[in-house]
């Protein structure tokens, strides 16, 4: 026997110690390695925000420079990828893409798979930072039948994903700087967010002294469902079947009503339990964004707008402390940088990737660091005899 606790979805577990990523959820605060989330976001580039995570300071000009062109080197994928990439069917999810082809390169990185070396670590981290974007817009151009384009290392990273994604070989695309502002901001919002389901689950499969690439992969199945990184694809689906501001109410009582199934996508947060931070700056850049893209009129960030207003001061949405967070806002921006729909976990995965490698280094790095094994309460039949089939 043996008494364990019982707590059911982890809620009061410290799992492990981490000097990554601070969250006070009754205040909404957000911090990256003490560094406060508004101000990365508006002042820092995306792979400065990397290096900060994954390296604990900010770089000075000369390791920035230098972390850039480390990164850059490793945005090819092995050619090979592409015969794997060209078995899916067409109408396949990216996320089961992602989720195929991460796994799938430790077939092909194996010169780095020693997981007890810190420069095999480090090689593999950069791999998976690198080669994400690279991956993320293969799946999407095998989708729409277009063929691969591959990554421009004169490019900023923000800058060379667009590329990959909207660049065609007989086309050039040059990014507008707007795009590539909202999608630093954006990778930044979701670079990290501690223990996470995503992320536990990565240090749960890392903790065995699995590959990091496997781990990975993990990480993406998990990131993948609704109540996690899927939500800003549902957030869009829920906006585009509510369809008009009149039809606001009626889904708001679905949303109280128990024995209906529907919530309200993109509003409640296990932690957050006052505002989401990023969801306030989200707010904020979000109606710019789409001014600047000549968007301003989107009906469906109106509809959000409604949405929103009438949910903040509902009872049911008050006395359970329901805000909106920060993927309610995330897919219309992603929707009106050209970006679409069944992309949208994908992108939070290419900035989440960051937060992975990260604590897989911390944790690999931690002498303390024993296998992830959570104990059960047993609540099945007491032992009983074997009948044989004529007897039963
Ligand atoms: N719509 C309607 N009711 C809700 C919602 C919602 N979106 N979220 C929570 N509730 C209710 C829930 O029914 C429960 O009510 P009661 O106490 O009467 O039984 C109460 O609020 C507490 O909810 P919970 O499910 O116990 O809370 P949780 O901490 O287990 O779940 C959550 C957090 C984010 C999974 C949940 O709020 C949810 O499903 N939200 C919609 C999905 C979503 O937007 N997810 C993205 C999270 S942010 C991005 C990320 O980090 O991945």
């Amino acid at each position: 026997a043996g008494i364990f606790t019982f707590d059911p979805g982890f809620m009061s577990t410290a799992s492990c110690h981490s000097a990554i990523t601070f969250i006070d959820g009754e205040k909404g605060v957000l911090l990256y390695r003490g560094y406060p989330i508004e101000q990365l976001a508006t002042k820092a580039s995306f792979l400065e925000v990397v290096y900060l995570l994954l390296y604990g300071e900010l770089p000075n000009e000369k390791a920035l420079v230098g972390f850039e062109k480390l990164v850059s080197r490793h945005t090819m994928l092995n050619e090979n990828l592409k015969n794997f990439l060209d078995g899916f069917h067409y109408d396949a999810h990216p996320m089961s893409i992602l989720i195929g082809v991460v796994g799938s390169l430790s077939a092909f990185y194996h010169d780095s798979l020693s997981v007890n070396e810190y420069h095999d670590r480090e090689i593999s981290a950069h791999r998976l930072i690198a080669k994400l974007p690279t991956i993320a817009a293969a799946a999407y151009k095998h989708s729409i039948g277009e063929p691969i384009m591959y990554p421009r290392n004169d490019l900023r990273f923000c800058a060379n994903f667009l590329h990959m994604m909207f660049a065609t070989p007989c086309e050039d695309y040059k990014p507008r700087l707007v795009a590539e502002k909202a999608l630093n901001l954006l990778f930044i919002l979701h670079a990290d967010h501690e223990q996470n389901a995503s992320t536990s689950t990565v240090r749960l499969a890392g903790s065995s002294g699995a590959n990091p690439f496997a781990c990975l992969a993990a990480g993406i199945a998990s990131l993948w469902g609704p109540a996690h990184g899927g939500a800003n694809e549902a957030v869009l689906d829920m906006l585009l079947e509510i369809g008009s501001v009149d039809n606001v109410p009626r889904y708001i009582e679905k949303a109280k009503d128990k024995d209906d199934p529907f919530r309200l996508m993109g509003f409640g947060h296990r932690v957050y339990k006052n505002y989401d931070p990023r969801a306030k700056i989200i707010r904020e850049v979000c109606h710019q964004v789409l001014e600047e893209l000549a968007e301003a009129n989107n009906p469906l960030f109106d509809l959000a707008m409604k949405l929103e207003d009438i949910a903040l001061n509902d009872e049911y949405f008050v006395e359970r402390k329901l805000y909106p967070n920060v993927d309610f806002y995330s897919g219309i921006i992603y929707q009106a940088l050209g970006i679409p729909r069944n992309m949208f976990t994908v992108m939070f995965a290419i900035a989440r990737t960051v937060g992975w490698v990260s604590h897989w280094m911390e944790m690999m790095s931690d002498s303390n660091n024993r296998i992830g094994r959570p104990r059960q309460i047993y609540c099945g039949p007491s032992q009983r005899d074997y009948l044989p089939i004529s007897r039963r």
